[in-house]
């Protein structure tokens, strides 16, 4: 199945061209073209993304991303364009103004085409961007526990099957990629944080076993799934506050609050694991902080006391948005309901749509 794939939740515009077959657990992806263009350096300023810049420079972007993807598929006619079988767009959750701007782009596309356009959650998509270059001999085992951990978002999920999602908990507050950024905005680091944040502290790990510094893990060991990750960012303002900052307790800051966000992460898995999920065959960890090594040394852990289930996280070049994982999930969608393809619906973008409405 072809598949023209579009993604403008946030601040990257990104266009796939796809050819998938094969099963739901292990489907044959090729990228026929792929193009990604991220506005991260002109948010910066803003120490966050700020949606009308996002919509402005989406508009701009997509006819170009579209062109390029096309170009490097090498589809050199409206004919070759003709081939593909729907278009998925991202829907929610995001921010509004910058998912409208995919929507109403994709619905044109489709009208000029005769093509049909697939809503696709964008939560969704990151849970699938673990079939992204999985091994042939694997297979993604469902039920499966998902930890999504992005910019927007922080939560548990439960993946009964495909398509069937049940959220176990979410963050009341920040989401934990949201506190990087506004740490690093705090140490005086660029956007996205996040990257930043963990190149700092691995300075200090290498430097010294122990640091002085010591911040709070919100809601550890609180009953339920849900998190909170503002009161450690105000911990770590209070602390700044009173602190010489030399690079040396930047570095060791950096490191407290990596430490502390992560030890939260993974604990609270791990009792999810342990009291939650007692089929589950596959831990699915995915969003941009998926890319934290000091999560992925830390989840080593979970493997070795849960060795029956199998851990799958993105390859590095998948944790970001992009629009190849928008792209799966419709092909997922249209393997299990093929008469997707069939219907025209009407779009409507989502800033809050949740997991468990996907279908
Ligand atoms: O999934 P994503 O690309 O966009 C959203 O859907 O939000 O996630 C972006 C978030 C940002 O907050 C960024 O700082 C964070 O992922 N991030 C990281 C790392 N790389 C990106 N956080 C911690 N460590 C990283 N290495
Ligand atoms: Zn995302």
């Amino acid at each position: 199945m072809r598949i023209l794939a579009i993604e403008t939740s946030c601040d990257e515009t990104a266009v796939a061209l796809l050819d998938i077959s094969g099963s739901l657990e292990n489907p044959d992806i090729v990228v026929l073209g792929n193009s990604l263009l991220s506005q991260a350096s002109l948010h910066e300023k803003y120490g966050g993304v700020y949606p009308n810049l996002a919509k402005r420079e989406h508009e701009k972007n997509l006819p170009i991303l579209l062109k390029q993807t096309l170009i490097e598929a090498g589809f050199m006619s409206e004919a070759d364009l003709m081939t593909i079988d729907c278009i998925a767009i991202t829907a929610g959750p995001g921010l509004e103004p910058a998912l409208w701007t995919g929507i109403t782009f994709a619905e044109n596309l489709g009208k000029r085409l005769g093509k049909v356009v697939l809503a696709i959650n964008h939560m969704e998509g990151h849970i699938y961007s673990v079939l992204f270059e999985m091994p042939k001999s694997e297979f993604l085992k469902l039920p499966a526990l998902a930890l999504l951990v992005s910019g927007g978002h922080t939560e548990l999920v439960i993946v009964r099957d495909f398509g069937i999602n049940e959220i176990l908990g979410e963050t009341r507050d920040d989401a934990v990629g949201e506190a990087f950024d506004k740490v690093a905005r705090m140490l005086g680091l660029p956007y996205p944080g996040g990257p930043q944040i963990s190149k700092l502290a691995k300075l200090s790990r290498q430097k010294k076993g122990q640091i002085d510094i010591t911040l709070p893990r919100p809601m550890i060991h609180s009953q339920g799934f849900d998190f909170s990750f503002s009161g450690l960012k105000t911990a770590v303002l209070y602390k700044l506050k009173t602190a010489i900052q030399n690079d040396e307790y930047r570095e060791d800051m950096a490191r407290a609050f990596e430490d502390a966000a992560v030890e939260v992460l993974v604990e609270k898995t791990r009792r999810a694991l342990r009291e939650s999920c007692p089929d589950v065959k596959t831990l699915i960890v995915a969003g941009g902080v998926s890319a934290n090594i000091h999560l992925r040394n830390e989840l080593e852990k979970l493997s070795t006391e849960f060795p029956e289930i199998k851990q799958r996280l993105p390859s590095k070049t998948m944790t970001g948005d992009n629009a190849i994982m928008i792209g799966i999930v419709a092909y997922l969608k249209v393997k299990k309901n093929p008469e997707l393809l069939e219907k025209k619906l009407t779009l409507k973008a989502d800033g809050n749509l949740s997991i468990s409405s996907a279908q």
